[in-house]
């Protein structure tokens, strides 16, 4: 693939914001670092940003939106929310919490979480951009796993040319690391990740310390406590080749389910054409509508390489739950 080098113009602006609407990934400079954007609302762009970057791993992102306005279509913000967005949007936080019913984000951007990290940058570009995308985007930072994050577009294009559709150049970074997480919990709120606002800074906002960051284990819910991660309460069994009496299936490519008679409820397939793009896509929410029937459930085989590796990471340690805290 080739990618686009666009400037910082009404019609970079406009080219960025055509290809993230055409399911297309798009590197932007907001105030933090540079941005790997998807449409949040397309499962399957969103899993090219996970197979742009190389990474094992599917963790949630972070949303972008223009404004205030748009963050509250996507979340539950709260009293303390809402205080810590006038002090601080636009610019360099993101807030964590419980994801609205029926927001238009895909399981995949927040790894099947009941929550959401929503964040309005400041940098004009980025405004921008968002404006003409008009849809949420599902932003880290865009660089190749593992790599530090790019504060300018030639380090984006230095991990990524030729793996991404376009970086739209605005320059170099004034802020140089990653926004500030907070979580926003029903007993108070939690520091995630350090950033570009100071701790101390959101206190004073609060008027009152935020709590380290807690995670819940999986099946454990302490109120107050936000999930890392989304873990079934079912069992998992994984490398099924076919389901067991009493199990529901999570089939990949050719399904051994529906000929054994499993009825259509009880079955999914993450790809029936083996495409390990959309099996990403699906992976959470068919995860969850297959938990919802209460009985163990058996896995197929998802090739690993590529978006496999991720997949198969989730689906481990769905298969282990109590090891992931
Ligand atoms: O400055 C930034 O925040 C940059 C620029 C591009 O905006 N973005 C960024 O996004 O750093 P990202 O996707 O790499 O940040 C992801 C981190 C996750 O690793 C996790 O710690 C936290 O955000 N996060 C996002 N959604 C979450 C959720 N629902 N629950 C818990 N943590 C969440
Ligand atoms: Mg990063």
């Amino acid at each position: 693939m080739r990618t686009e080098r666009l400037q910082a113009d009404p019609n970079g602006v406009a080219r960025a914001g055509e290809l993230l609407r055409d399911g297309g990934l798009v590197a932007f400079a907001t105030e933090t670092v540079y941005g790997l954007g998807a449409d949040a609302t397309d499962g399957v762009a969103v899993a090219r940003i996970f197979e742009a970057k190389g990474r094992p791993r599917f963790n949630p992102l972070i949303v972008h939106v223009a404004d205030l306005a748009g963050a509250e279509r996507l979340a539950h913000l709260g009293e303390a929310g809402l205080r810590l967005a006038a002090a601080f949007w636009p610019g360099p936080l993101t807030l964590v919490a419980p994801l609205r019913e029926g927001a238009a984000v895909t399981a995949l951007t927040t790894a099947g979480l009941d929550t959401v990290g929503v964040r309005v940058p400041a940098h004009p570009l980025a405004q921008a951009v968002l404006r003409a995308v008009d849809r949420p985007v599902a932003a880290p930072s865009a660089n190749p796993s593992g790599r530090i994050s790019p504060t300018t577009a030639a380090h984006v294009l230095a991990g990524l040319d030729g793996r991404i559709d376009a970086v739209l150049d605005g320059g170099a970074c004034s802020v140089g690391v990653e926004s500030t997480i907070v979580g926003l919990g029903p007993e108070g709120s939690c520091l995630l990740r350090p950033g570009g606002v100071p701790r101390e800074t959101v206190e004073a906002c609060l008027g009152q310390p935020l709590a380290p960051p807690q995670f819940q284990g999986a099946g454990v819910t302490a109120p107050g406590q936000l999930a890392s991660h989304y873990a079934p309460t079912v069992p998992v069994r994984l490398h099924a080749e076919a389901p067991f009496d009493g199990e529901a299936w999570l089939g990949f490519g050719e399904d051994p389910a529906a000929a054994l008679g499993l009825p259509a409820e009880r079955r999914r397939n993450l790809s029936p054409a083996g495409d390990l793009r959309e099996a990403a896509a699906a992976l959470f929410a068919d995860l969850r509508a297959l938990d919802a029937i209460g009985t163990p459930i058996a896995v197929a085989a998802v090739p690993e390489h590529g978006l496999g590796l991720a997949i198969n990471d989730r689906v481990r340690r769905a298969a282990s739950p109590r090891s992931e805290g």
